[in-house]
């Protein structure tokens, strides 16, 4: 058990991230750095092995799965060989003590309408109500996926279903892999591949740290090209969490790379690749009247954006972006709501790279309104944002949308050395800076609101 406590230990050392460059905004990137990951790990001696190969075509592999965790999942070590695991039921694991090496798949069985009968699946992430398969809860573990494993969405068939099906959030599409109360983890060189809904969420956790995780939710079926086929296909939402990592990602999806909700704090998110789908998002945050959103603390660095084939996937919409529900409550949720307070402050963005977004810059704050309804009266307000060394390009002429509250203005967002050009840059179109209820916002190369 050596290696796995060598190993241990060295987890122990990347669960310390520090800042490699020199923080511009030593107050914010010192709070956010000086929140490391701490989990005691160093006196961790496996007391049990497990070890699990697929049985093979046909055979489920759900109750050996189930079992070794059980049997090793406090304390012990889980080794699970290459191959594809068939998981035909939803699955809880509960860790304690324990290292999981998953160099094989979860593959969860392509059966859409049993999924979606609500007693399949589990609603531990509150918000929206969204379905999970697969939640994993407890503290002090590692799950390395080894670059081969992870979990295998089968979301083909998904795409299809919901080409002609409404989609709506709560509707019970399952998220791929939940980390649910989860403290002191450690998830690596892990893989999603075609997940049916989220990818990812962390939720009601703590000191997490992501490191290598790729993501592919790409429509196969030559039947849907050139339509926006994988709706919802998020890399990760995180929710009511607190000291989340997440580095070197490569996330190819239809919706939000990174989606921060309510109650996020002390994120950084550093070294992703974000390929088609919405950006990287904020929000929606405000939707539950009785609920405060907080997001503080946040870091977003080394990342580009990238405009896929539109074959592959049309949508690239947004470089970063920011999304409220208005002030009155239009319905509940999970698919209405609104009026909630809250805030998103202290955020750090840089090093970005956008290519051909829609709007590299955008903070709406009317979900749930009805169209044209003006004055925004959300109750959510966005401050103190800092955008430095941003370089790119947007694919129309929108290069900030900032349209925000009349209660809650945005405030204070500083831009330094961002260069987005419009489509039309050059050839006599203006780029556009579209600024409401905005204030304290410097920097940019032509003033907001011109
Ligand atoms: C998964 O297990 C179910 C139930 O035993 C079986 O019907 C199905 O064929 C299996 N799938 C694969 C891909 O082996
Ligand atoms: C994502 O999957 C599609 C379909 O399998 C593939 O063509 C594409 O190269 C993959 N993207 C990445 C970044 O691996
Ligand atoms: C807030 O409202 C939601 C439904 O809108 C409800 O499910 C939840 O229990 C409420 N929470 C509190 C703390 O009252
Ligand atoms: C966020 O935390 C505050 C307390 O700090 C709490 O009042 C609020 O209900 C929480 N919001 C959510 C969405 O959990
Ligand atoms: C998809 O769009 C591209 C260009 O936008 C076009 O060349 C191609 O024929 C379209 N494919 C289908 C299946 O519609
Ligand atoms: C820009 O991209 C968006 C999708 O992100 C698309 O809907 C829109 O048509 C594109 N605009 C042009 C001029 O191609
Ligand atoms: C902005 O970037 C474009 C290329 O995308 C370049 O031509 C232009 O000189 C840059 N402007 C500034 C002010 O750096
Ligand atoms: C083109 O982009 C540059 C750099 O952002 C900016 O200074 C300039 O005003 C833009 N030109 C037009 C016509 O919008």
């Amino acid at each position: 058990m050596l290696s796995a406590l060598t190993s241990l230990v060295v987890l122990a050392a990347i669960l310390s991230p520090t800042l490699s460059s020199a923080p511009s905004f030593p107050d914010l990137s010192s709070s956010v750095a000086s929140s490391p990951l701490s989990p005691d790990l160093s006196s961790f001696k496996p007391s049990k092995l497990c070890t699990l190969k697929p049985l093979g075509r046909g055979k489920d592999d759900t109750p050996q799965v189930e079992n070794a965790i059980k049997r090793c999942g406090h304390g012990g070590r889980t080794v699970f060989e290459k191959g594809r695991y068939n998981i035909t039921r939803k699955m809880t694991w509960d860790l304690k003590s324990a290292r999981i090496d998953l160099k094989g798949l979860l593959s969860f069985e392509p059966k859409v309408e049993e999924w979606l009968q609500p007693e399949n699946t589990y609603r531990v992430v509150f918000i929206q109500s969204q379905a999970s398969w697969f939640v994993v809860s407890g503290s002090d573990f590692v799950i390395d996926a080894h670059g081969s494993g992870g979990v295998h969405g089968n979301g083909q068939p998904w795409y299809n279903h919901f080409t002609h099906t409404p989609r709506n959030d709560g509707d019970g599409r399952p998220i791929s892999f939940t980390l649910w109360k989860a403290k002191r983890a450690v998830i690596k060189d892990f893989n999603i591949h075609f997940p049916p809904f989220w990818a990812n969420a962390v939720a009601e956790s703590s000191d997490i740290l992501y490191d290598g995780m790729y993501i592919n939710a790409t429509n196969t079926n030559p039947e849907f090209f050139n339509q926006t086929v994988v709706w919802n296909t998020d890399g990760i939402d995180t929710y009511r969490s607190d000291k989340i990592t997440m580095k070197n990602w490569d996330v190819t999806c239809g919706d939000d790379c990174i989606a921060v909700k309510g109650n996020s704090t002390n994120i950084i998110a550093r070294d992703f690749v974000c390929r088609g789908g919405t950006g990287i998002a904020f929000g929606s945050l405000g939707q539950y009247a009785n609920l405060t959103d907080y997001v503080s603390n946040v870091l977003v660095e080394n990342v580009k954006v990238l405009r896929l084939p539109s074959r592959v996937q049309p949508n690239m919409n947004h470089g970063i972006y920011f999304k409220a529900w208005d002030g009155p409550v239009s319905g509940t949720p999970p698919t209405g709501g609104g009026g909630g307070f809250g805030f998103v402050r202290d955020a750090i963005f840089r090093n970005f790279i956008f290519d051909r977004v829609q709007t590299a810059f955008q903070i709406v704050q009317n979900f749930g309104a009805p169209s044209g309804d003006v004055p925004v009266t959300s109750k959510v307000k966005f401050e103190k944002m800092r955008f430095e060394d941003i370089r790119g390009t947007t694919n129309e002429s929108t290069i900030v949308r900032f349209e925000c509250s009349e209660v809650a203005q945005c405030s204070d967002i500083t831009f330094r050395n961002v260069n987005v050009t419009g489509a039309g840059n050059g050839t006599g179109v203006k780029d556009e800076y579209i600024c409401e209820n905005a204030v304290g916002i410097t920097g940019l190369p032509v003033p907001c609101g011109n």
